[in-house]
């Protein structure tokens, strides 16, 4: 037990009558966390220093630590992949992996990882695609993104040429694409013209707004959602998810969702 050298200024234990007495013991504990229905995050940005998310290797541990308080024990690593920004390549992702599966194993932590990225459709995107450099998750699943402002032009006949060369096309949070809210027919007619769909858990938090959110939702009233993501991109994030999924409306919601979402099978 630590000594309280003063009584003022020692956060964690106070002194009455000589003895020492830690606030942990006198208090009810934290209470456990509710662990997610499915054990594979199929987005997140942890992989360190290549996008704007994580920015060291301690960093991508302490995400890693918080992906397994909640149940998580496969992680596919779905960096940034974007034109100007971060325009990384098989090389640059593939680095940074090998640094964080070493210091994964030497920390101790018991997560499988795998490589993958998250490809917004752009001028960048057009060039590794045809370069065959895309890096698939398992099952040649790749994760999409649209751009914020409008849906890609060609998004059909890009998603058409994908599926016949193999891939399982996921695009990536669609309920954060603000110009679909007022036109969800589209969702249906991209969902039945093959496209995956994988919704944030931050999205039902409102993290990304009302809009976001409400569109989550109608996700899950529908049955619509494949996959569930963390897409965390720092640690502050991994708890707004904790909490969430320790709410009753998680509790709720979660029933319905396990009926369509199939991160587990991805592998
Ligand atoms: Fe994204
Ligand atoms: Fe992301």
């Amino acid at each position: 037990m630590r000594d309280c050298k003063k009584r003022t200024n020692f956060a964690g234990c106070f002194i009455v009558d000589n003895y020492t007495i830690m606030f942990g013991k006198l208090f009810k504990s934290k209470k456990e966390q509710v662990k997610l229905f499915y054990n594979t995050d199929v987005h997140c940005h942890i992989l360190p220093g290549v996008d704007h998310g994580s920015q060291s290797i301690e960093q991508s541990l302490e995400m890693l630590k918080a992906e397994a308080e909640m149940g998580i024990s496969r992680v596919i690593l779905t960096s940034h992949v974007t034109a100007v920004t971060f325009e990384n390549t098989r090389e640059t992702l593939m680095d940074a992996f090998m640094k964080l599966k070493d210091a994964v194993t030497d920390a101790g932590i018991d997560m499988e990882l795998y490589l993958s990225a998250e490809y917004r459709m752009d001028e960048y995107f057009d060039k590794e695609y045809a370069a065959d450099h895309l890096i698939p998750m398992p099952g040649n699943h790749i994760l999409l993104e649209n751009s914020f402002q409008q849906e890609l032009m060609n998004l059909d006949e890009l998603l058409f040429d994908m599926q016949v060369k193999g891939y399982k096309t996921i695009l990536a949070h669609p309920e954060r694409y603000n110009y679909y809210s007022r036109r969800r027919k589209r969702y249906e007619q991209l969902h039945n013209a093959g496209a995956r769909f994988q919704v944030n858990i931050l999205s039902f938090t409102g993290y990304f707004g009302e809009e976001a959110r409400d569109s989550a939702l109608w996700f899950a009233e529908n049955g619509m959602i494949d996959y569930l993501g963390s897409d965390m991109h720092n640690v502050k994030q991994a708890h707004i998810i904790m909490d969430y999924i320790n709410s009753k409306e998680w509790r709720k919601l979660s029933r319905d969702l396990e009926q369509t979402v199939k991160n587990d099978m991805i592998l």
